[in-house]
């Protein structure tokens, strides 16, 4: 099957609190979302990529495709005001829906090689596969500042990204979000609440961390200096 990556670019990063979106500050001479572009385009499993990015950025992204030759991005769509709007605006281009989906977050430059193949090899057996990592702090639930709940630590993990999916999954999730919108932060969760079958989770990697806070990127000089040694 023909296996597309969704790169979700097109967040505005209000966290972050810089003038710049995270995904294109610079780490070791090249944006987030370069290094990001870069493990996908390499990736001898991926055959195309769709790269969803602000509207209000394109003077960026249109200078990163000068300076690259990316011959695996085949669109470069404008996403939408929430991550889940943004995968809609790249399932719906999909025409193959005999194929397989990664969804993931630009700014996790860190995704390995390994992440990606074991994500699709579980795609063989189940149609939607999410990646995750075990939990180390206790999770708490809060409520107007109290405590409402402290799950199980061990049933616990922390999502991260490329999440696969047989393309169909994925377009009827987004089918149904049409009709039925709920809020979500990431696609499974679409999958889930809309009994669209079973989740299979593949472990991730503590390094696949998603850049959020402007702290952030002193981890990420430190884990670009660890990789490339
Ligand atoms: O906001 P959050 O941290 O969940 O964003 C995760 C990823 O989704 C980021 O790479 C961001 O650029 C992307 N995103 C998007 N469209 C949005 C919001 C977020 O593509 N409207």
């Amino acid at each position: 099957k023909r296996v597309y990556a969704f790169i979700l670019a097109a967040g505005s990063s209000e966290r972050f609190g810089m003038d710049i979106p995270k995904q294109y500050v610079r780490i070791s001479g090249k944006t987030v979302l370069e290094h990001t572009l870069e493990v996908f385009e390499n990736n001898e499993f991926i055959d195309e990529i769709y790269l969803i990015v602000n509207p209000q950025h394109r003077d960026l992204v249109e200078e990163i495709m000068v300076r690259n030759f990316f011959k695996k991005v085949s669109k470069i769509l404008n996403g939408g005001k929430t991550r889940q709007e943004s995968t809609k605006v790249a399932i719906s281009a999909l025409e193959d829906l005999d194929s397989y989906v990664l969804v993931h977050d630009a700014v996790r430059p860190f995704v390995s090689h390994r992440i990606i193949n074991a994500v699709l090899d579980k795609l063989k057996e189940f149609e939607s596969v999410d990646v995750a990592i075990p939990a180390t702090d206790t999770i708490i639930k809060v409520s107007q500042n109290l405590i409402s709940e402290v799950p199980n630590r061990h049933e616990l993990m922390l999502g991260q990204t490329p999440q696969g999916f047989r393309a169909g999954v994925l377009k009827k999730a987004y089918e149904i979000f049409d009709r039925n919108p709920i809020a979500a932060t990431d696609d499974c969760t679409l999958v889930l609440k809309y009994n669209l079958g079973r989740v299979y989770v593949v472990e991730g990697e503590r390094f696949n961390i998603k850049i959020t806070y402007p702290e952030d990127l002193y981890l990420v000089d430190k884990i670009f200096q660890v990789r490339t040694a």
